[in-house]
């Protein structure tokens, strides 16, 4: 018989206790909102999708079509529940406050509507990632200092790709479970619960095109990855890069696997290129739920106390083998 993400939710709630009522509607919010995004990416040039938006998000990207529809899609689905107090996302410059003739929630929602822009055009597997996180006690409305929590503190994160199959990934903190979307019956159906990445890996992920603005661990430990069998590692590696950080991380889920966006001196005041708030900690507290780990080369992605919504941090995760020895090279390089 199959589950429902519906009845799953249903049992973190009254079997295990894990959510609350408000909590198990907002994530139903959610996946709603990421079927409807699924439509959309699935229509492509049918439906008018494809293609950039000539404007410009905060941190200076061109925003494509679907940047926009998915934002104005998460933001339609969550306004009106009353799960909400507020929203954050990669294509807005500051907080949405839910408006006043809703009512207010307890908890705030975080997200890059769409991960993966720059494959979009080219009808390769992208995603939208989600992260949330409660009201602070006592603080009296919204302001950004409310959402500036460390990873640790989310109470639900997950991610939606869009690929050759729709598929949730989810975790409240029980494990990671995926769904993949049923499109006859319209529901994401449970397909694999308790996620477990392998701690060893013979398959990394990086750009390459990176490598002479590498910091010297980055570059010690992918060169000892190229010599395979015949260097200190002794197994010759793969490589995979999707540039979608959704897909790459869904195979290292599936199968294993190290992904980087590490720090590199390209533009060396900036801590990396990926965003700690709805790309990082999301990610690294599901890999972290599967059984890897996730670091910035010094210390745990979730540990990190965020000092802006839209900070962003150099991220290494995956097999946690393979994750500790590159945060030792740092260590050792340090
Ligand atoms: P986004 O499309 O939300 O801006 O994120 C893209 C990110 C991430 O998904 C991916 O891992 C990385 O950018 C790819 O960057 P490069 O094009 O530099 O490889
Ligand atoms: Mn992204
Ligand atoms: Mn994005």
């Amino acid at each position: 018989m199959s589950i429902s993400l519906t009845r799953y939710l249903v049992e973190q709630q009254r079997a295990k206790g894990h959510i609350p009522s408000e909590l198990r509607l907002l994530l139903e919010v959610v996946a709603r909102a990421c079927k409807s995004i699924s439509q959309a990416v699935n229509k492509g040039a049918l439906g008018g999708v494809l293609g950039s938006a000539h404007s410009e998000n905060v941190q200076g990207e061109v925003q494509k079509k679907l940047d926009i529809i998915a934002n104005e899609v998460l933001i339609e689905a969550n306004e009106w529940g009353g799960h909400l107090a507020a929203m954050a996302s990669e294509e807005m410059d500051s907080i949405y406050l839910v408006p006043n003739r809703y009512p207010q929630g307890e908890y705030l929602l975080l997200f890059d509507p769409l991960d993966g822009s720059s494959n979009i055009d080219v009808n390769v597997s992208i995603g939208t990632i989600f992260s949330v996180l409660r009201k602070p006690e006592g603080s009296l409305g919204v302001s950004e200092a409310d959402f500036l929590q460390p990873g640790a503190a989310q109470v639900a994160a997950g991610y939606c790709i869009y690929g050759p199959q729709t598929t949730l990934v989810l975790t409240v903190g029980d494990g990671v479970a995926m769904f993949t979307l049923d499109r006859e019956q319209g529901s994401f159906v449970l397909t694999q619960e308790d996620v477990q990445i392998p701690a060893d890996t013979k398959e990394f992920a990086i750009n390459m095109s990176n490598m002479r603005h590498w910091d010297t661990p980055v570059k010690r430990y992918i060169d000892e990855c190229l010599q395979g069998k015949e260097g200190v590692r002794g197994k010759d590696f793969n490589m995979r890069w999707i540039a979608s950080m959704v897909a790459d991380v869904h195979r290292i889920l599936t199968r294993g696997g190290v992904f980087m966006y590490p720090w590199d001196k390209r533009e060396p005041n900036k801590p990396g290129k990926l965003r700690l708030m709805y790309e990082a900690n999301p990610m690294g507290w599901i890999v972290e739920q599967a059984g890897g780990a996730a670091t910035n080369g010094h210390g745990r992605i979730l540990d990190i106390m965020p000092q802006q919504l839209h900070e962003r941090v150099s991220v290494i995760l995956g097999s946690r083998n393979e994750v500790e020895r590159v945060t030792r090279y740092h260590q050792e390089s340090a």
